[in-house]
């Protein structure tokens, strides 16, 4: 079916300046983007976001480096989007991350990994509203 998920190009990956490289592979790989903003995110923002990890010991360091500069927040739609898009950022741990993937390509730690995708269509939902009102993602009818 087709599906929306929230994609962040993270602070690392802005400041290397592969926007567009993040982008192309989306777009080569039917996602389409049907919103977008570039942030800089308040801790207010970064802690909100991340409420889930509150209690894990990287929280800390998680939050300082998403507000460590600006970000790329994306919505992006197509067919199974949520897991298309985990499928082309590659594992968490960049280390461990299959050859060819963003998080490969592009990210240097677990803690700076280049890109953040919703986990699943409920958690998708969670983050693009958390991001983006309504008349801020836009369709595509062609
Ligand atoms: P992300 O998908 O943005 O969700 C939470 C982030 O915490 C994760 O990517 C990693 O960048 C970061 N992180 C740091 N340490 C860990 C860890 N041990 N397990 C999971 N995520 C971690």
């Amino acid at each position: 079916a087709v599906e929306r998920t929230l994609s962040i190009i993270k602070p690392d990956a802005v400041a290397k300046n592969v926007i567009g490289k993040i982008y192309s592979r989306f777009e080569s790989n039917g996602l389409k983007v049907v919103g977008a903003k570039m942030l800089h995110l308040s801790q207010e923002l970064a802690e909100g976001f991340y409420a889930e990890h509150k209690e894990r010991p990287f929280f800390g360091d998680l939050v300082a480096f998403m507000t460590s500069g600006p970000v790329v927040v994306s919505v992006l739609e197509g067919e199974n989007a949520v897991a298309a898009h985990r499928d082309l950022m590659g594992a968490t741990n960049p280390k461990e991350a299959a050859a060819g993937t963003i998080r490969a390509d592009f990210a240097e730690s677990i803690d700076e990994n280049a890109v953040h995708g919703s986990d699943s269509a409920a958690s998708a939902a969670r983050e693009i509203s958390y991001f983006f009102k309504d008349e801020e993602v836009c369709p595509r009818t062609r």
